[in-house]
């Protein structure tokens, strides 16, 4: 893998305790290690009919009004490492940026062929607890509060949904709901945040066949429906574990790019290559190693660094 992001400095993440008792590690850096590429030629879908009825369009005011409002428990954010407001100068803010620029620049074809579906990102991994919903929240934070172009964060992890938590969101009704639910409308499900930009759908009330309904056509057209509709906004997908689930891997089929996250000194290498085996439908996959420990003599000793090259084409 080749790296071409390097930076210098010294920098730090301020110790923030992990919220969940399965959470052995302190928090650490995030590096991108590299990426999958494949033929990215294929035109943008046009979009479809009717936008405002599942997600209103930029500035539609119904939809807007639809939605409910809650503010984001950044105290909260700021204690578990993450990206917030007043850490824009922070590391794992510097990090995101690193990783967020070349999924903008696939998803809107920015100096660069744009991607099928390039604005539908799925954050993956192969095992639980590797830092999926970490990764995802930070990049919909920072794409949230640097872009022109509003962030739908989608949790995804209908089993273990996290993404609410972690905000300090309320949450109710969601995803599976409005799965299950014809009559439901997305816009009304939706809860739009103080950062002005990001807005999350949640997963919904527990359901016993939660998951099946992930894999299912309904979430097929879901998906679909919200990418041929809104094609100028990114959509950011928390999702199960690749290797624990089987509708993580039909999910990613429907997605234009993956950020499969990697344990650092964690994921053994053969659970990334199965992994990777999951999403070889998906035209862009990129490998984001979370948790790198710095050690003195490599390039992480002075910064940190990203790259996004070639893998295993
Ligand atoms: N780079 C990091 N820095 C600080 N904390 C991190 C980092 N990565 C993950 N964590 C913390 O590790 C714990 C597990 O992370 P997270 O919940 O994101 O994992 P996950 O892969 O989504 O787990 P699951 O498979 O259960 O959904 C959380 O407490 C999270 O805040
Ligand atoms: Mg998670």
């Amino acid at each position: 893998m080749s790296i071409i992001e390097k930076a210098a400095g010294k920098l730090s993440v301020p110790p923030a305790p992990a919220p969940r008792t399965d959470a052995e590690s302190p928090p650490r850096e995030s590096v991108i290690e590299g990426a999958v590429r494949r033929s990215r030629e294929a035109p943008a879908a046009a979009p479809m009919d009717d936008p405002a009825t599942i997600w209103g369009s930029a500035g539609d005011d119904e939809g807007r009004a639809r939605s409910q409002v809650q503010p984001v428990n950044m105290a909260r954010l700021a204690h578990m490492g993450f990206i917030t407001q007043d850490s824009e100068k922070s590391q794992a803010a510097e990090e995101f940026r690193i990783i967020k620029r070349p999924l903008i620049a696939n998803a809107f074809g920015l100096g660069t062929a744009r991607v099928k579906n390039g604005n539908l990102i799925m954050v993956t991994s192969a095992l639980p607890g590797e830092g999926k919903t970490y990764c995802a929240i930070n990049l919909a934070i920072s794409m949230a509060m640097e872009m022109e172009r509003t962030v739908l964060l989608v949790d995804a992890d209908v089993a273990r949904p996290r993404v609410p938590e972690y905000l300090g969101l309320q949450a109710d009704r969601g995803l599976l709901d409005v799965l299950r639910e014809k009559d439901l409308k997305l816009s009304d499900l939706l809860i739009r945040t103080d950062i002005a930009k990001l807005t999350v759908l949640p997963a919904g009330r527990t359901y016993k066949r939660a998951t099946e309904l992930l894999a299912s056509s309904a979430m097929t057209q879901l998906v679909e429906d919200i990418g041929n509709r809104y094609p100028d906004r990114i959509i950011v997908f928390d999702s199960p574990p690749l290797l624990a689930t089987s509708e993580a891997g039909v999910l990613a089929s429907h997605m234009g790019q993956i950020v499969l996250v990697v344990e650092a000194e964690r994921t053994p290498q053969e659970a990334v290559r199965e992994a990777l085996n999951h999403v070889q439908s998906c035209e862009v996959v990129n490998l984001l190693l979370n948790k790198a420990t710095p050690t003195p003599g490599s390039d992480y000793y002075y910064g940190y660094y990203g790259s996004y090259g070639s893998y295993g084409k």
